[in-house]
């Protein structure tokens, strides 16, 4: 770890593997130029937030329903990164868009893992488990995931990095999204936010 790394958040709604992938590239030394400082779940169940707590990681739980509108539930989540100094955003299997509102105070500060090669299998309605289903209903032969900056646009800003992942013929949306996730997500994410960080430092 660096002297003084990038303040990270990362922002979950569920099983979080792609959190836990982060925070082991963090205690292997994979990420040194970052740390996780806040994890901020849209879910009160979210096992996410056992994954945070177990590494003594600080969470949060930020409640769209509680809090009565998407303007209010987004004020909440900038609340909580202002007031933890964070200075990059991790989108890890994060089931909520983010309006333009909340984009535009983050140029190039917000990272979101896609189970899909952007530009396939994106956009509005395309997450988690329906990626897959889509991939497979389609027939391509090759699927992955793509790590990408997050705009305005669902899914639509640079690309960071991606990785390819071979579709074989018995896969079952759920065969296939373990293995996007072990061959691909779990390994180029903390890489890319290891990049993302490096970069800041150096700047
Ligand atoms: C991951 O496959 C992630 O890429 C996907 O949801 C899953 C979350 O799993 N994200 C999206 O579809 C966002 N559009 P996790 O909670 O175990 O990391």
């Amino acid at each position: 770890m660096l002297e003084n790394p990038v303040k990270i958040a990362v922002l979950v709604s569920g099983g979080g593997t792609n959190l836990q992938a982060l925070i082991d590239a963090q205690n292997s030394g994979i990420i040194k130029s970052g740390k996780i400082e806040l994890v901020i779940a849209n879910n009160a169940n979210a096992f996410a937030l056992e994954r945070a707590a177990n590494a003594g990681i600080k969470t949060a739980v930020v409640l769209k329903k509680e809090l009565g509108s998407a303007e209010a539930f987004e004020q909440k989540i900038k609340d909580l990164l202002s007031e933890n100094g964070i200075e990059i955003i991790v989108l890890a299997g994060f089931m909520a868009i983010l309006s333009e509102n909340f984009t535009k105070d983050y140029p190039k500060r917000i990272i979101n893992v896609h189970p899909a090669l952007i530009p396939s299998f994106c956009g509005k309605g395309f997450y988690g488990l329906h990626v897959h289903e889509a991939a497979l209903a389609y027939g391509v032969k090759v699927t992955g995931a793509t790590v990408h900056f997050v705009n305005e646009i669902p899914d639509g800003g640079e690309i960071i990095m991606q990785k390819a992942v071979n579709i074989r013929e018995n896969d079952t949306p759920e065969t296939l999204q373990k293995r996007v996730m072990r061959q691909a997500e779990w390994k180029i994410l903390p890489l890319s936010v290891e990049k993302v960080c490096a970069k800041l430092i150096s700047e």
